[in-house]
Order: C-alpha cells, then sequence, then structure tokens
C-alpha cells in the first residue's frame, strides 16, 4: 500500500479542509470517508441542506407576509415538497461534487471505507492497511441519545430525518431548544407545521447572550412556534403514524402529554469515534467522549492528531476547518494556530442570530467592568426597507480601554455582518475603531457601526 505523510480520517469541513491545506503545503496525503459523498455531517445532512430549506421557506414566507405589502400582486405560492426536496439534495450534490474536484486537483487520495488506527502509522480500511507517517481523525460527532426516546428517523427523527421527512408534517414537536431545534422549528413552522418546542431549561439557546436569548425567543413565538419551557421529556410512544409524547414540568412535577406526526431530537451531539480503535491504541478521552488533545492537537500517542467536533470546543463546521488548517501547518513544520476566542456562532433563523465572543453573563461572571453599545436595526434604513427592522447589535467593550470584548447581533443578515467585529477582535480593536470606519450607506452593516458609536458619544440615529 502507497505509504503516506498524513492520513486524515473523516471528509467533513475539518478533515477535508485539513486535507487540502496538507496537499497545499506539500505533504503526500489521502483522506478516509465511509460516506457515498465527501463533506461530513455538514454537507449531506447538517448545515447544507438545512440552509436550501431555510431559505426556501423564508421566500414562502416573504411571499405570504410582504409581497403584497410591496405592491407585489398575486396568488401567494404553496409548497411543492418533492420539488423542495430535489432543489435541496441538488445544492448538496454540487458542494459534495466541488470537494472531490479540489481532492483531484490537489491529488488527494480518497479512500472509500471506514477507517481504524491498529497501531501509529499505520490506517486499516477493509482489507487494506495504509502506512502513514501522521493521522489526524476529524471523525466529526453524532446525535445524542435520549433516555426514553426511540430515534426510527421516520416519526421520531434527528436532524438527518427532518431533512427528508416524506411530508410536511401537520404537528411537530422539537425535543430541545438549542441551535438545530429552533432553525428546523422555524423552518417547518413557515412551511405550515404547528410547531411546539419543548425544552428542558427556562431559556432558550443555551450559552448565549440572555438579552438575545429573550429577544430569540420572543420573536419566533411571534412566528407561531409554541414553546414549553422548564420541561423534562419522559418518554416518546410512536404508532406507525403518530407519536405521543410524555413530560413532567419542573416546577411542580405535573404530568402531560402531547400528541404529534413527528418528533425531532435536537438535545445536542456527542463525538462519534466508534470503530476507530482507539481505547486499545490508548488514546485519551475526556468524560463526555471527546478525544483529549494538546495546543497543536496532537493526542498523547505520538502521530496521532484529532480536531473538530471530536475534540474539545464547540461543535461547529467553522471551527473545525480552522482547527484542520492549523493541523496541516503543524504537521508541514509551521506554527499553526487557532485563536479560540473570537470563533463566530451563528443560528440561521430568521431573523439570524450572531455572536462572537463573551456575552454579558460571562462579562458579569468575570467581574469585567464593560460597557455596552446597543442599536436597533428600526433605525437603520435599509432594515425597515427590508420588513426587518426587528432586533439589535450589542457590542461589549471594555470600559477603560474600548477594546471589544463581544458582539452580539439579532436581525437582517446578523451571520454575514459580525464579520467586520471579528476581524476588528482579531486585531485588538477598540469600538471606536469601527465607529471611525466609514461604513456605506444604507447598509444593515451601518447598525454595527452605531453600536460602536453607542460606546462612545452615541449612536446617530437613537
Ligand atoms: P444544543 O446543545 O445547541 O441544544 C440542545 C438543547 O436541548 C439545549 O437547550 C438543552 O438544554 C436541551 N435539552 C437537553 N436535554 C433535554 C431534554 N431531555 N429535554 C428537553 N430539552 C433538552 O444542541 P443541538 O441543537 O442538538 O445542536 C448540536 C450541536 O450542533 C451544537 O453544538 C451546535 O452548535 C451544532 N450546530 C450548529 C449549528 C449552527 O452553528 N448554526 C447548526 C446546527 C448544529
Amino acid at each position: 500500500m502507497a505509504s503516506y505523510d498524513v492520513i486524515i480520517i473523516g471528509g467533513g469541513p475539518g478533515g477535508y479542509v485539513c486535507a487540502i491545506r496538507c496537499a497545499q503545503l506539500g505533504l503526500k496525503t489521502a483522506c478516509v470517508e465511509g460516506r457515498e459523498t465527501l463533506g461530513g455531517t455538514c454537507l449531506n445532512v447538517g448545515c447544507i441542506p438545512s440552509k436550501a430549506l431555510l431559505f426556501a421557506s423564508h421566500q414562502l414566507h416573504e411571499a405570504q407576509t410582504n409581497f403584497a405589502k410591496m405592491g407585489l400582486k398575486g396568488k401567494s405560492p404553496s409548497v411543492d415538497w418533492p420539488q423542495m426536496q430535489t432543489y435541496k439534495d441538488d445544492v448538496v450534490s454540487q458542494n459534495t461534487k466541488g470537494i472531490e474536484f479540489l481532492f483531484k486537483k490537489n491529488k488527494i487520495d480518497w479512500i472509500k471505507g471506514w477507517a481504524s488506527i491498529p497501531q501509529a502509522g499505520k490506517v486499516k480500511v477493509g482489507d487494506d492497511l495504509h502506512d502513514t507517517k501522521n493521522i489526524v481523525i476529524a471523525t466529526g460527532s453524532e446525535s445524542s441519545a435520549l433516555p426514553g426516546v426511540e430515534v426510527d428517523e421516520k416519526i421520531v427523527v434527528t436532524s438527518t430525518g427532518a431533512l427528508s421527512l416524506p411530508k410536511v408534517p401537520k404537528k411537530m414537536i422539537v425535543i430541545g431548544a438549542g441551535v438545530i431545534g429552533l432553525e428546523l422549528g422555524s423552518v417547518y413552522a413557515r412551511l405550515g407545521s404547528e410547531v411546539t418546542v419543548i425544552e428542558f431549561l427556562d431559556a432558550v439557546t443555551p450559552g448565549m447572550d440572555g438579552e438575545i436569548a429573550k429577544t430569540l425567543q420572543r420573536t419566533l413565538k411571534k412566528q407561531g412556534l409554541k414553546f414549553i419551557m422548564g420541561a423534562a421529556v419522559q418518554k416518546v410512544d410512536t404508532t406507525k403514524t403518530k407519536a405521543k409524547l410524555m413530560y413532567k414540568l419542573r416546577k411542580d412535577d405535573s404530568e402531560h402529554q402531547l400528541d404529534a406526526d413527528v418528533v425531532l431530537v435536537a438535545t445536542g451531539r456527542k463525538p462519534f469515534t466508534n470503530g476507530l480503535g482507539l481505547e486499545a491504541l490508548g488514546i485519551g478521552l475526556s468524560p463526555r467522549g471527546q478525544i483529549q488533545t494538546d495546543s497543536h492537537w496532537a493526542t498523547n500517542v505520538s502521530g496521532v492528531y484529532a480536531i473538530g467536533d471530536a475534540i474539545d470546543g464547540p461543535m461547529l463546521a467553522h471551527k473545525a476547518e480552522d482547527e484542520g488548517m492549523a493541523v496541516a501547518e503543524v504537521l508541514a513544520g509551521k506554527a499553526g494556530h487557532v485563536n479560540y476566542g473570537v470563533i463566530p456562532g451563528v443560528i440561521y433563523t430568521s431573523p439570524e442570530v450572531a455572536s462572537v465572543g463573551q456575552t454579558e453573563e460571562q462579562l458579569k461572571d468575570a467581574g469585567r467592568v464593560y460597557k455596552v453599545g446597543k442599536f436597533p436595526f428600526m433605525g437603520n434604513a435599509r432594515a425597515k426597507a427590508m420588513f426587518a427592522g426587528e432586533g439589535f447589535v450589542k457590542i461589549l467593550a471594555d470600559a477603560e480601554t474600548d477594546r471589544i470584548l463581544g458582539a452580539h447581533i439579532i436581525g437582517p443578515n446578523a451571520g454575514e455582518i459580525i464579520h467586520e467585529i471579528c476581524v476588528a477582535m482579531e486585531f485588538g480593536a477598540a469600538a471606536q475603531d469601527i465607529a471611525l470606519t466609514c461604513h456605506a450607506h444604507p447598509t444593515v452593516s451601518e447598525a454595527v457601526r452605531e453600536a460602536a458609536l453607542a460606546c462612545g458619544d452615541g449612536a446617530i440615529h437613537a
């Protein structure tokens, strides 16, 4: 078998980006992937297909709610679900083929199959044993199981099944008001499902800035999603076509029941490392099953590295990509680096939510003295023209030095406009640096500048 400088196990955003960077840096590279297509969970059954459905359902919502107001008349479109699925599948296939092309272009061998690591320096796929100087584990994550709830991917589904339902369900229950639950829950609500989100805690999206989380929940409620908060799911029973969910309210232990056509379980994900042979290899794992690595993504076994959802940190495709590029540089003898303090997080609801850096709660807990610059999209002309005046930009800056410590946005294009703040933070900028930067008018990005101005002498349009 061919001998490699590096074999990457997993062809998701962490693995394939790592492979491309390794090849670009002159390393003889292979990537093992057992799926039919490259791209991992994100491209095949995660970020990308869900964004296609988000876009389509958002267009429908716009047509239903805003077209007539703009003087665009005509019959409101209805949902052709098989066609929407075809559109979604086309988007996925264009992207997965794109990675295959990039592999060929960069002379990366795609070893098809599921890998195990019998010893350092060897990767086994099927009956073949491949020699390699280094191994990078980029095997991603899978949905966590919930006791009493059996997933069949038909009636009780994870995000994977939720993306390919045979029809738009009349009634859907979402367990977990996290990122997946709110994104997919709002897609189906816009497509006409009656959606109830059931959450163990008292707030949605734990870990997010509290003010943003409250605004997001209020906005989604207005869009028709129902929320049952502080509820512990006991079990889900299914017939051929229906589900019955039993839950207890934490405040008084009272028992309740809900019926639905589909139940989406979105209560978190866990590292996927099954079948790699990590135990026999002696690779250190955390109690939560994450592969333990040092600051250069090296495990305790020489020549074996790990990145992405399989290790500690936020389970985000772009965090995995950054680690993939950085570990490639380490393997090529360069200084790979990831700034974990500036990793944006985006929730692709409508309006979008985006955040970077510290939340107000984290700053309070750390006893930091900070100031808040806020600006509502109602004061932004471009947002109002798009019926997107809901939400705000919030910048948190050090009270003394004005250095930006975090930023949180709920509103139009939040996932795009957060990046100027990310760049500013990478450069250690002060809020005033953004405030003094000319922003084109009229753009929604002006709201970012206004929030930065609000950290100083005040916003202009508030
Ligand atoms: P999550 O961790 O974001 O949210 C899970 C939610 O379920 C939490 O609010 C939690 O309190 C709740 N929960 C847990 N057990 C429960 C129970 N028994 N009953 C009721 N509620 C319960 O997990 P999620 O949404 O499944 O996403 C998994 C991972 O995928 C996350 O790390 C997320 O960051 C990532 N992801 C990111 C996306 C993005 O960046 N846009 C999109 C999709 C996933």
